[in-house]
């Protein structure tokens, strides 16, 4: 009995130490403002990959067929051959979608430097009163980096670029077997080759081989095919390292001419909403 109300007393004393330990400081962007600004980051760039899968099937449409004489496939065959095709596309970008959200939250709350500890010092911003948001001038002022949402919403640019950059040498690497922004420069031996590409590997060269299958008359074929399917994955991992030229060391003031500026305010204000 005595143990017991000693230790009542002292989780009793700690909790008001606590309580008037964290009433002077800010408060964390927690669990919920965490999973909330994840998932809008990882929204806009779903949106802005799903572009380069669109070209993906687009230039499939155009150039499936280059080469290969008409005589060796029905307009029948060809719209099936494409369809097929094109559904290996959605099933990639499907496959590619899933990680996003996991990846934003882990360059911004994993990687270094982490957005965590103490912002009081120095001091610079005040805990807005319960049911008050974070402002502008809070974001403005919050000028290192800590764990509060003002600090978040101060760094943004530099965590767009962190996740941009991530995420294009992911999505090169996806569609093209390699990335040529590895290392901050153009390289040509980033390491696989397009049919080592995940799109590749575990869409197109499957539904491919299923195509040939089921029509023989395209079987002698087959390597053109594959070939103009490698050729698709070049120009559009070409697009993706011209699109994202940006993130070159030395490129400038150069920005993602994609990215709208007001994500920027919309992801901000998320920010500022977890007081
Ligand atoms: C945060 O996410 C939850 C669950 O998705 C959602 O219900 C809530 O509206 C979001 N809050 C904000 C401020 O966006
Ligand atoms: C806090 O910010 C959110 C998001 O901008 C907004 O919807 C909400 O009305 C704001 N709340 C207050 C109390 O200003």
């Amino acid at each position: 009995m005595k143990v017991f109300s000693r230790t009542w007393i002292w989780s009793g004393a700690i909790t008001a130490f606590l309580l008037a330990l964290t009433s002077n400081l800010t408060e964390a962007c927690e669990r919920q403002c965490q999973l909330n600004v994840s998932h809008a980051f990882a929204d806009k760039y779903q949106l802005l990959s799903s572009l380069h899968f669109s070209t993906l099937s687009t230039k499939i449409e155009q150039s499936l067929f280059h080469g290969v004489p008409t005589t060796a496939y029905s307009s029948t065959e060809a719209t099936n051959a494409i369809q097929h095709l094109q559904e290996a596309v959605t099933n990639a970008q499907r496959a590619w979608d899933m990680p996003l959200f996991r990846t934003v939250f882990d360059t911004i709350f994993v990687d270094e430097p982490q957005f965590r500890g103490d912002c009081n010092e120095p001091h610079r911003v005040d805990q807005p009163a319960l049911g008050v948001n974070w402002t502008m001038a809070d974001c403005h002022a919050m000028d290192y980096i800590c764990g509060n949402p003002p600090s978040i919403c101060h760094f943004l640019p530099m965590i767009k670029t962190r996740i941009e950059r991530k995420l294009a040498e992911q999505l090169e690497t996806t569609i093209g077997g390699s990335s040529g922004i590895v290392g901050g420069g153009i390289s040509e031996n980033g390491g696989g080759s397009a049919d080592e590409a995940d799109v590749y590997a575990n869409f197109l060269g499957p539904a491919l081989s299923k195509i040939v299958m089921t029509h023989p008359k395209l079987e002698m074929y087959q390597a053109t095919i594959h070939g103009n399917l490698n050729q698709i994955q070049e120009i559009v991992k070409d697009q993706i390292v011209v699109e994202t030229s940006y993130l070159m060391p030395g490129a400038g003031p150069v920005k993602n001419e994609k990215w709208k500026a007001e994500w920027d305010l919309e992801i901000k204000l998320l920010l500022l909403s977890f007081p």
